[in-house]
């Protein structure tokens, strides 16, 4: 890990955004975890004590350590307080408007040398780039889901992103034990555009009764070795992301396999987005975003 401390601001304190300050909160750096709605900033921030909680009553992190990381995480509603970032990770809503207008704001906010870096998992990083009246400090990294605990990075350069900024963004990223590879400013980048696929392959089984999500599961996870099973997975991530990232594929790619199955739409509808909301595939009595 780094010595150099820096102060980096996550704006959006949501599933990624909570996770993500974690990351800078334990590798050392002073947080600022940014969202414009109070409840969920809240949330976000319980959810990250709530991780160095657990990591220090299972043993997996030492007291000193774990009340240290605590203490570098603020809260902020008023993007005023990200003056003075070094780093500025955006992991707001899938929206590019939104994207490119928080950047456009930060401009005037933040220094020139400020990296920004975008968490979008279908956007291209060229378009939320063009909200900055400086789009070569704009890097996109595609951090994987539950991000305390995964440890790739996707990093794509949109078209004006300076070689400055491109090797600051490897150097932060190894700074925090994480692996970057680097892929192209391309709808879904590499890991999505084969696991919502896969995904809604597996949903489909479901829907079409081959299986119980239990035994897909315990069939993924048995053949293919991954660390669990996509209905699992599918609860971390949130159905009403699922389906957003998914939709967003599928337009631009204009690739059945990236359609969402009728299911995904009968869950959001009725608010099963997963361990968010306490049901998805399955039932939680744990709704922070995620644990340890
Ligand atoms: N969920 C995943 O598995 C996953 C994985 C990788 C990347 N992503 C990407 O990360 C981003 C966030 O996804 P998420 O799952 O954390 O979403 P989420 O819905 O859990 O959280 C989004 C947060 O953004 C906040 N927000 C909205 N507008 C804002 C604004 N103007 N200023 C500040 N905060 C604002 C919301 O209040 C919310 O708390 C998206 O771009 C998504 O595509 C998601």
């Amino acid at each position: 890990m780094s010595t150099e401390q820096k102060t980096v601001a996550v704006l959006g304190a949501g599933t990624m955004g909570s996770g993500i300050a974690t990351v800078m909160a334990r590798a050392g750096h002073r947080t600022i975890l940014f969202d414009i709605a109070e409840a969920n900033l809240q949330r976000g921030i319980d959810t990250v004590n709530g991780f160095f909680d657990k990591s220090m009553s299972l043993g997996k992190l030492d007291a000193a350590a774990g009340d240290s990381a605590k203490g570098l995480l603020e809260g902020a509603t008023d993007l005023q307080a990200l003056a003075g970032c070094d780093v500025v990770v955006e992991a707001v809503f899938e929206d590019l408007a939104l994207k490119k207008d928080l950047f456009g704001q930060l401009d005037e906010i933040v220094s020139d040398s400020t990296l920004f870096h975008t968490n979008t998992s279908t956007l291209s990083v060229t378009g939320i780039a063009s909200g900055s009246r400086r789009p070569e400090r704009v890097v996109g990294t595609h951090y994987c889901n539950p991000a305390p605990l995964m440890k790739l990075v996707e990093l794509a350069d949109g078209r004006h992103t300076a070689d400055w900024a491109h090797k600051a963004t490897i150097e932060f990223l190894d700074s925090l034990g994480k692996t970057s590879v680097v892929t192209k400013d391309r709808p879904g980048f590499i890991v999505n555009r084969f696991l919502i696929p896969w995904e809604n392959s597996c949903i489909r089984a479901l829907e079409a009764g081959w299986g119980t999500k239990e035994t897909i599961d315990a069939a993924v996870l048995g053949a293919v070795g991954h660390p669990m099973g996509p209905f699992r997975l599918l609860d971390i991530v949130g159905l009403d992301i699922h389906q957003q990232v998914a939709t967003r594929l599928y337009e631009q790619l204009r690739d059945p396999k990236f359609f969402p199955p009728p299911m995904v739409e009968r869950m959001v509808a009725a608010g099963d987005l997963g361990r968010k909301t306490g049901r998805g595939f399955y039932d939680y009595d744990d709704t922070r975003l995620f644990g340890s």
